[in-house]
């Protein structure tokens, strides 16, 4: 036999399918639905959280439940082109701002003074990061002005007391390498090339006794786009518990990953990994969050850290993030970059399959980079494509070729200039 609660919840699901309720209508209240139901109004109330978790359904405080998903909004396959897909987070995330401007005038015109994020993001974030298996307390949660923010502070923490260099991967993401050079902080390089680390290498620095942390980004590196296979992972993870060093994993393209790659975090038993991600790369540059999952003892000097440069952090944005995290935006457009990443790969994996290419080179849905022994980058191939980017490395160089229209030409260009001697 149905029981009540499983009543109203069909009946709402079912009114949604069929139509009967669209997105951002406004359920019935309570109180009317436990008259209409003739149960109590903890019955109805454990419905709507029962529809909340399944994400159809939002609460607006002192207002009452709304529909999140109609069947239009969940059906829809858009057909979309890259200019398309930067409009779509932009227009959902405009909806999101909307709805946390109005009746918000408490959390707007009082300091909130959390200095961990708004509580209702917290929440969110905690719920999307076990979608890419980062399983943590709440606690161990802190939002950030982007990961620019955490990475600041991680550079101004001591970690530990004997340890003080940082060690990075060469060639990495430029910010972080900036944030090191521009505050004199000493640090190490190890190479990353296109097939990985070298890990006696990478043992010899954790050996130094120096290293407080080691800095990567496992998956869809920037700026190689490699990916660290498992045996890598587990050996970096092993080597950080046995020399006691900290692993900052930042994981800012997790939500381009359709291998769904586990991250360092999910395989790490000895709390040595510190967890970052970005949302600037699935929605826009100017959202300014991220956020971070530290182990419980680092949290209080990480915020303490915080509080010296900002007081809140952007509290619209992050009640708009949440909101969009929670209607089931985030995960339906995280779905589209999927399918357009998906599409513009074949056809880029197509185009360069034409070619026998005698280097190694690595294909990303957005980009193409060849490693090139050194010397190998003359005046031809620097300018002989429109878009080609050069990243030097320490045994190699590498050349690039981003996604674009005129990407056949510039393989082609790319394919000559190869060809000729050095
Ligand atoms: C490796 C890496 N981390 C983080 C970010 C994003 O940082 P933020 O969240 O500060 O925008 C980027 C952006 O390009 C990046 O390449």
């Amino acid at each position: 036999m149905t029981s009540k609660y499983q009543q109203i919840v069909q009946d709402i699901l079912a009114g949604i399918e069929e139509r009967h309720f669209t997105r951002g209508q406004k359920l019935p209240s309570i109180r009317k639905l436990s008259e209409q139901y003739q149960c109590s109004k903890d019955t109805v109330q454990k419905a709507m959280l029962e529809l909340k978790y399944q994400n159809r359904i939002y609460a607006v405080e002192k207002s009452g439940y709304y529909i999140l998903e109609d069947q239009d909004f969940q059906d829809k396959t858009i057909s979309l082109n890259p200019d398309d897909f930067l409009q779509l987070p932009y227009e959902d995330f405009r909806t999101c701002v909307h709805e946390s401007l109005i009746g918000r005038e408490n959390y707007l015109f009082n300091y909130y003074h959390q200095q961990e994020g708004l509580e209702e993001l917290i929440i969110s974030f905690h719920q999307l990061l076990t979608t890419y298996h980062v399983y943590c307390k709440k606690d161990q949660l802190v939002i950030t002005a982007g990961s620019q923010q955490a990475l600041y502070i991680l550079t101004q923490m001591q970690l530990t007391t004997d340890k003080q260099e940082i060690l990075i991967e060469e060639p990495t993401y430029h910010r972080m390498k900036h944030l090191l050079e521009q505050q004199a902080l000493p640090y190490q390089t190890i190479e990353r090339t296109l097939s990985g680390i070298d890990l006696e290498q990478l043992e010899q620095a954790f050996r130094s006794g120096k290293i407080k942390y080691f800095y990567t980004i496992p998956r869809l590196h920037n700026p190689l786009g490699t990916t660290y296979d498992s045996d890598t992972q587990q050996a970096i993870l092993q080597l950080a518990e046995q020399y006691d060093v900290y692993v900052i994993e930042d994981d800012y393209m997790a939500d381009f990953d359709s291998k769904k790659t586990l991250p360092l975090h999910y395989l790490d038993c000895h709390n040595r990994v510190i967890y970052i991600k970005s949302f600037t790369p699935t929605l826009f540059p100017a959202l300014r969050l991220g956020g971070i999952v530290l182990p419980h003892y680092l949290r209080k000097c990480f915020l303490q850290h915080k509080s010296l440069i900002d007081y809140d952090t952007n509290l619209i944005m992050q009640k708009a993030l949440s909101l969009y995290i929670d209607n089931g935006m985030f995960a339906r457009n995280t779905r589209h970059l999927h399918q357009l990443k998906e599409t513009q790969e074949t056809e880029m994996r197509e185009k360069v399959s034409q070619y026998q290419f005698p280097y190694a080179y690595h294909l990303t849905p957005d980009i193409l980079t060849i490693q090139l022994p050194k010397g190998k980058i003359g005046p031809r191939l620097k300018y002989g494509t429109r878009s080609g980017k050069i990243i030097t490395g320490i045994s190699y160089d590498y050349f690039q070729l981003p996604y674009s229209n005129n990407f056949g030409n510039d393989l082609d260009a790319l394919n000559t200039a190869l060809e000729e001697p050095s």
